[in-house]
């Protein structure tokens, strides 16, 4: 029931996708502003959110769009790797580090590789960390960190933030454990123990957003947000699982267990709704409020990039939760609160099953039944499935794929997906996405097989919504 109510979601998802048209712009979830609503970067959620939508239901009916989407936005080569200069006058270091996130997640679930001419999925991943390494190396404002924004005539080129710092940090602890190399570890550390000393990361494990370089970042912005926690968490996580050295296990033990916590105090407030959650080990019950900007029923502030932080913050939740098994009592709990809540509030629209961007209040938001809505959904019935591997696919996560490090030959082929969780079938028997030969500018797509009727609908999640209470 999982996997189907994910499939009618997923197919919400892409009726709004547009790249796979011709005259369109492939990988985007729409044209950023002034010509579209979302931001560039957003288009790196969509399709991390729709590989995981592939991997744990083995459906590939959206892989050759996910393909040539990522593969269009990559960049122009390996010096710019995910910097295609239509964007590069507003890039920054968080946008680019977002999608070599999806390249990298990519890499790890063997997702069927790039054509033959382009880099392989591993490639682009290590060549992102490689040229925000070289930025990171060059700039000692603030004694470390990364700039927001890549190009000296943008305001946020003079501002040093989290997100950017942490993707890079996120990308470091993922390809240490992908490669052994210890380089890549040492950089994760180093980035980390920046933003604690600045106070991004602050003694409670809050984590705000950034500073000034003129104040020496110390003019500290508090807002909260979730995608910055959600990023380091997941780095922590792959941290902790790799390190063999007990002392340096035990530290990032330490700030994993420490920000998990934090984050779901500040992220998953008790709800009136979420009363009867079994949850003991925290205060946390759910479900996920984005709390700078969700404020009550009717009045969320949150900008177009904000509304898209949930899904994020539930998928690297799951994430942690698989790579640091010790997580998982205090995380279920939230985490299923948050699926209930948000397929609870798939009820809407004219399709009668449009969810809704905020799930506590039962739903009551108008925000609803756009891309971040129905991509944060989309997250949410992952994670509930996820974490219930019995009935999910049998998969756990992924964080090794085939592909060597440096080779270009490399990459999934589609029908070996790797998982070396245990609980893992070792076969994702995918081979039924795009295949090799799928050009970057074809359009090879796969036909969506039809949505499951209203009824069918309100059934499915019916049974979803039993399944997680048992
Ligand atoms: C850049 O813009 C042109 C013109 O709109 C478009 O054809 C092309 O696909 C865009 N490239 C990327 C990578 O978005
Ligand atoms: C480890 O990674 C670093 C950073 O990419 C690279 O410079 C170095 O050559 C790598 N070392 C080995 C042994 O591959
Ligand atoms: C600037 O901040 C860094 C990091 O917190 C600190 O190490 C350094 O001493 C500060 N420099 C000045 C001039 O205050
Ligand atoms: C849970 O609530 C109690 C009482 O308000 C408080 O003392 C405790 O620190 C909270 N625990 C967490 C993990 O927030
Ligand atoms: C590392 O992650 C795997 C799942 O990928 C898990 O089975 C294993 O127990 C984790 N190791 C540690 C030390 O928690
Ligand atoms: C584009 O993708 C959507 C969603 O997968 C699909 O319904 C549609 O048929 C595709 N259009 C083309 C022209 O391939």
């Amino acid at each position: 029931s999982i996997k189907a109510a994910a499939k009618d979601v997923a197919f919400d998802v892409m009726s709004f996708y547009r790249g796979n048209q011709s005259g369109q712009i492939p990988g985007l979830v729409s044209q950023p502003p002034p010509g579209g609503d979302y931001s560039w970067w957003t288009g790196a959620v969509l399709w991390s959110t729709m590989l995981d939508y592939w991997y744990y239901s083995d459906d590939g009916t959206y892989n050759a769009e996910s393909l040539n989407g990522l593969v269009w936005q990559s960049g122009p080569d390996l010096q710019h790797p995910f910097m295609p200069p239509n964007w590069t006058a507003s890039l920054g270091n968080d946008d680019e580090g977002l999608w070599g996130m999806t390249a990298m997640q990519a890499a790890e679930q063997n997702f069927p590789r790039p054509p033959a001419a382009d880099p392989s999925w591993i490639e682009l991943a290590q060549a992102v960390f490689e040229v925000q390494a070289a930025r990171y190396a060059a700039d000692d404002a603030c004694n470390g960190g990364l700039r927001w924004q890549l190009s000296p005539v943008n305001q946020g080129y003079m501002y040093k933030n989290t997100v950017s710092t942490a993707v890079f940090l996120n990308l470091g602890a993922r390809l240490a454990r992908y490669t052994g190399n210890q380089t890549y570890a040492e950089w994760a550390g180093k980035a980390w123990e920046w933003l604690s000393d600045v106070g991004y990361i602050d003694a409670k494990y809050n984590v705000y957003d950034g500073a000034a370089i003129e104040s020496n970042c110390s003019d500290i912005d508090k807002l909260q947000f979730s995608l910055a926690p959600a990023v380091l968490l997941q780095a922590a996580a792959y941290m902790y699982n790799q390190t063999t050295d007990k002392t340096q296990q035990s530290t990032w033990q330490t700030r994993l267990t420490a920000l998990t916590d934090r984050t779901l105090t500040v992220f998953f407030p008790p709800s009136d709704a979420a009363s009867t959650s079994t949850s003991t080990t925290t205060n946390a019950t759910g479900p996920l409020v984005e709390s700078a900007c969700e404020l009550s029923a009717g009045k969320t502030t949150c900008s177009s990039d904000m509304l898209f932080y949930k899904g994020v913050l539930l998928r690297a939740l799951a994430s942690a939760a698989q790579l640091a098994p010790f997580l998982r009592d205090a995380v279920a709990a939230p985490l299923r609160t948050t699926a209930e809540a948000a397929v609870a509030s798939c009820a809407g629209g004219k399709s009668g099953r449009a969810c809704a961007f905020r799930w506590a209040d039962d739903g009551a938001d108008d925000l609803r039944g756009a891309p971040p809505e129905e991509l944060n959904a989309l997250s949410a019935v992952l994670v509930g499935g996820v974490l219930r591997e019995e009935v999910a696919a049998g998969k756990g996560v992924a964080t090794n794929g085939t592909a060597k490090p440096g080779d270009s030959s490399g990459g999934g082929d589609g029908g070996n997906g790797a998982s070396d969780s245990g609980s893992g079938s070792g076969s994702s028997g995918s081979g039924n996405g795009a295949g090799a030969g799928t050009g970057s500018q074809g359009n090879g797509a796969g036909k969506a097989t039809g949505a499951a009727t209203r009824i069918g609908f309100g059934l499915v999640l019916a049974a979803l919504v039993a399944v997680m209470m048992s």
